[in-house]
C-alpha cells in the first residue's frame, strides 16, 4: 500500500473517500475548508443532531457533489481538546473499518485535525500507518477460504507538515514486523514448531544482507552444558534449537544489544501437565521469540546503524516417558544446579541457559521477552507489559520507549527478598517460588540469578502478546522494542 502526504484543500482532492474527523467540543475545523454550501449543510445536520461525533461513529456526508471526492465520510473523534492516544487509535480503526466496508481503493484523511493532545503530527502519521497496515492483516493461513484481498491501495494524509517520510517509513516497517510476529504466533504448533522457527530465521537471513544466522542444535547445546534448557525439551519428539540472528547495522566494534525470546512452540506443562481447558492457547508460548523475529524484520527494513543480536530459545514442553520429573535436579550452563519443582515453569529453564550463553557477546544490554507467567495477567491484566531490570536506567528506557510507541510497559520490582524464595535444600535454586504469591516477580528473580554480569531487562508479555482467541497475537512488544533500539542511536 502506498502512503502519501498531501497539502491540498478538500475541494482539490480527487479520492475515493475523503475522511473528515468530527469533534463534539467545536465545529469541525476541517469543514471550514469546505465550500459555503457544505458549511450550511454541516450546520443543518448538526442542528438536527445528525452528526455523530462520538469516538468511532461514522456518518457518510450526502450532497457533496461539488467536492471531487467520490465519498465523504465524517468520523466522530470525541473531544478535540482531550484527544487521547487511545481515542486516536479507536478513530483510525473505525476509519479503516469504514473504508473496508466501502471497498474503496484510495482515501484521504484530514489527519491534521486528529493529533492527540500530547503528540506530534509525525507521531500521528507513524501510528496511523502502523494501524492501517496491522489492521489489514488477517490470519487465514490454515483456512480453506482465504480472506478478501485488500482493495485499499493508496492513503493520503492531509497535513501541512512536509517532512513525514521517516514517520511513514517507520510506521510501515513496524507494522510489517508486528504482522510477522502475529503470523508466527497465530500459526498452530503442528506447523510452527522449533524447525519452522529455524526455517524462518534462515529466510530472514536470505532476505536481508544485514542479517546472518547461526543455529545451535542439541549436540552443540549439550557441549555448552545447557542442562537446564535440555531438561525442558527431553520429553518432546521435536528437537530444540538456539537460533542466533545477528543484525549488523553498526560499526563492527560497537557492542550489540541482545534480545532473547522464549520460543516454546507449545507448552503442555510437561509432567506438571496443564488443565485441558485453554491448553490450545499455549501455541502462543513462543510470542517472545515472535517479537524478536518481528523486531529484527523491522530493523532490517529501517537499517539503523546499530548492532542487534536476536536469540531464540526454540523448544516444546511435552509430557512423555522421557520428560523431566518434578524433583529432578539439573545443571545449568552457568554451573548452578536447579531443582525442577514444577515442569510447567519451563520458560525460565530455557531462558537461563540462553542468558548465560549471550554473555559472550559482551552486550551493551540484554532484554529477554517471554510469555513467562499466568501471574502477570492476574497482576496487570492485558494492558501493560511487565518490565523488570537489574539496572534502573534500562528499566526507564524501556518504559519510556513503551510510552513513546504506545506499546506500554510498567516497572516491576526485583528485590532480593524474592530471590530468597528460590532456595532449595537439594540444589542451588528451585525453579518456582515457595507459594503462589508474586509469581511473575519470582520468575523474574529466578532469571536475575543468571544475569549479574550485564545490563539486563525482562519483559513478561503473557498478558500482552495475545489477548483473546479472536484477536490472536497482537504483535506486541515489537513497538516498544523497536523504539527502545532506535533511541539507542547516537
Ligand atoms: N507459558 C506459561 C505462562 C502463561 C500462562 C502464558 C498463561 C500465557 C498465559 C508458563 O510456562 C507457565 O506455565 N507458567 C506457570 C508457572 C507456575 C508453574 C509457577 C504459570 O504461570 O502458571
Ligand atoms: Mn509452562
Ligand atoms: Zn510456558
Amino acid at each position: 500500500m502506498q502512503f502519501n502526504v498531501n497539502h491540498s484543500a478538500f475541494d482539490a482532492i480527487d479520492t475515493d473517500a475523503l475522511v473528515i474527523f468530527l469533534f463534539d467540543d467545536e465545529d469541525a475545523a476541517s469543514l471550514t475548508a469546505l465550500s459555503g454550501t457544505h458549511t450550511a449543510l454541516f450546520n443543518s445536520l448538526k442542528d438536527q443532531n445528525l452528526l455523530a461525533s462520538k469516538v468511532g461513529q461514522v456518518t457518510p456526508l450526502i450532497g457533496h457533489a461539488d467536492l471531487p471526492a467520490s465519498q465523504v465520510l465524517l468520523i466522530g473523534a470525541g473531544s478535540r481538546a482531550k484527544l487521547s492516544e487511545n481515542n486516536f487509535i479507536k478513530v483510525i480503526k473505525a476509519t479503516l473499518k469504514a473504508l473496508k466496508q466501502a471497498k474503496v481503493s484510495s482515501a484521504s484523511l484530514a489527519l491534521d485535525d486528529l493529533i492527540p493532545a500530547k503528540r506530534s503530527v509525525a507521531w500521528s502519521v507513524e501510528k496511523a500507518t502502523e494501524l492501517m497496515l496491522t489492521g489489514l492483516y488477517q490470519y487465514d493461513t490454515t483456512k480453506s477460504k482465504k480472506a478478501d484481498s485488500n482493495k485499499l491501495e493508496r492513503l493520503d494524509y492531509l497535513v501541512a507538515e512536509q517532512n513525514l517520510d521517516t514517520a511513514i517509513r517507520t510506521g510501515r516497517a513496524l507494522a510489517h514486523g508486528m504482522n510477522v510476529a502475529r503470523e508466527l504466533g497465530n500459526l498452530p504448533a503442528n506447523i510452527c514448531n522449533p524447525d519452522y522457527l529455524v526455517e524462518q530465521a534462515n529466510n530472514l537471513a536470505d532476505a536481508y544482507d544485514e542479517i546472518s544466522v547461526e543455529v545451535l542444535g542439541q549436540k552443540e547445546m549439550e557441549a555448552l552444558g545447557m542442562g537446564s534448557f535440555l531438561a525442558v525439551t527431553q520429553g518432546s519428539a521435536n528437537p530444540p534449537y538456539v537460533i542466533v540472528m545477528k543484525y549488523n547495522g553498526g560499526k563492527s566494534d560497537e557492542k550489540p544489544h541482545v534480545l532473547v525470546g522464549k520460543g516454546l512452540t507449545f507448552d503442555a506443562g510437561g509432567i506438571s501437565i496443564k488443565p485441558a481447558a485453554g491448553m490450545e492457547d499455549m501455541k502462543y508460548d513462543m510470542l517472545g521469540a515472535a517479537s524478536v523475529f518481528g523486531t529484527l524484520n523491522t530493523l532490517a527494513e529501517l537499517k539503523p546503524a546499530l548492532n542487534v543480536i536476536g536469540v531464540i530459545c526454540a523448544a516444546e514442553n511435552m509430557c512423555s516417558g522421557t520428560a523431566t520429573r518434578p524433583g529432578d535436579v539439573v545443571t545449568s550452563m552457568s554451573g548452578k544446579t536447579i531443582e525442577v519443582i514444577n515442569t510447567d515453569a519451563e520458560g525460565r529453564l530455557v531462558l537461563c541457559d540462553a542468558l548465560t550463553y549471550v554473555d559472550r557477546f559482551e552486550p551493551a544490554s540484554v532484554v529477554d521477552i517471554a510469555t513467562l507467567t499466568g501471574a502477570v495477567i492476574v497482576g496487570l491484566g492485558h494492558h501493560p507489559t511487565a518490565v523488570y531490570a537489574n539496572n534502573e536506567e534500562l528499566q526507564q528506557q524501556l518504559v519510556s520507549a513503551g510510552q513513546a510507541s504506545w506499546d506500554r510497559g510498567w516497572p516491576m520490582p526485583l528485590w532480593e527478598e524474592y530471590n530468597e524464595e528460590l532456595e532449595s535444600p537439594f540444589a542451588d535454586l528451585r525453579n518456582i517460588g515457595a507459594g503462589r504469591a508474586a509469581g511473575s516477580i519470582t520468575a523474574a528473580a529466578f532469571l536475575s540469578e543468571f544475569t549479574r554480569d550485564y545490563n539486563w531487562a525482562h519483559l513478561d508479555i503473557a498478558g500482552t502478546g495475545w489477548t483473546t482467541a479472536k484477536e490472536g497475537a497482537t504483535g506486541r512488544p515489537v513497538g516498544m522494542l523497536t523504539r527502545y533500539l532506535l533511541d539507542r542511536l547516537s
